[in-house]
């Protein structure tokens, strides 16, 4: 199998002008973010895995660890750094696996290597598709401030095939971020990502932010600062029961809607069944007297 994936070319240089630098990141975000919400044993997906240094790393924590990309440069690296893991060459909105992962990642801007927003799109609906339904799924992204300020420099590299100038480059029309490696005639694009988009791919895909899932349907209070999502105590209370009745119960969201309304903190699971029994029989009677009216002689 062959591939002609952009990465293909500075493979062998990556680790040593990028991966390694970024890897202690990556490994820094996924102790913070991840593991304390994994089983010791979880099935994690590295997309976009590139050289394979985190799955390696998740590989020696004893998860199992698999990685997709589409480069078969970067993967043959990937599967020496870590031998046990399960590889893919595929391309982030076309994989497929008979697995259901615990957990996803898609690290050091690799969701910007999306070609358009539709392509983002697909590829987290195909990231949604493959998780456990309490799977969870870290990512990073770079932003349009971030390439109009921090991106555009140049950089001297020493590779196998001689020394050579890396450019970067940012076109604010297009909203594109090109790396020019200059001696290898290789262009590796971007696109910069704004916020919106990157809540409307996630919404597309149907991989919303929990919590702010909650305050949209207006189940719970937040107030965000900074970043970060803040909740009362008692609405982190009424999270974890709306939670438990949309993972455990497998309730609808109308269901959950008519439960909160009708029960009291402290929630008491034992209440749900008459609930939405009365919710059910009042529809029945409202549905019922409608039709009466109808049936009225007009005259
Ligand atoms: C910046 S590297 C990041 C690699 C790795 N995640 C890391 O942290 O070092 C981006 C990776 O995304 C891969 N990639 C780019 N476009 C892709 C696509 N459409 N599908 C799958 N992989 C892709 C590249 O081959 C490359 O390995």
């Amino acid at each position: 199998m062959t591939s002609t994936a952009s990465y293909d070319s500075i493979a062998s240089i990556y680790d040593q002008y990028w991966g390694q630098e970024f890897a202690e990141f990556a490994q820094d975000a996924f102790r913070t973010h991840l593991a304390n919400a994994l089983p010791g044993n979880a099935a994690v997906l590295d997309l976009c895995c590139g050289t394979g240094l985190l799955i390696a790393h998740l590989d020696a924590l004893g998860y199992r660890a698999f990685g997709v990309d589409e480069s078969l440069g970067m993967l043959s690296i990937a599967s020496r750094s870590a031998p046990r893991a399960h590889l893919k060459q595929a391309d982030m909105a076309g994989f497929r696996w008979n697995t259901e992962f615990d957990a996803a990642v898609c690290l050091y801007n690799s969701v910007n290597h999306t070609r358009s927003l539709d392509h983002l799109c697909a590829a987290l609906a195909n990231v949604e598709k493959h998780l456990h339904p309490r799977g969870l799924f870290l990512f990073d992204y770079v932003s349009r401030e971030a390439f109009e300020t921090m991106w555009e420099s140049n950089e001297e590299i020493d590779a196998e095939d001689g020394r050579g100038t890396v450019r970067y480059a940012y076109d604010r029309n297009t909203r594109r971020a090109t790396c020019f490696i200059d001696h290898q005639r290789t262009a590796i694009r971007q696109i910069s990502l704004e916020r919106e988009q990157v809540y409307q791919a996630l919404h597309y895909a149907g991989l919303e932010e929990t919590l702010l899932a909650f305050h949209r349907a207006g189940w719970i209070e937040t107030v965000r600062k900074d970043g970060r999502i803040f909740i009362s105590a008692q609405d982190e209370y009424r999270s974890r029961f709306i939670l438990h009745l949309r993972q455990k119960l497998k309730l609808t969201d109308d269901q959950i809607g008519i439960v909160l309304a009708n029960g009291k903190p402290p929630y008491s699971l034992d209440q749900i069944p008459a609930i939405l029994a009365r919710a059910s029989a009042d529809t029945k009677n409202s549905d019922a007297q409608l039709t009466r009216k109808k049936e009225m002689p007009s005259g």
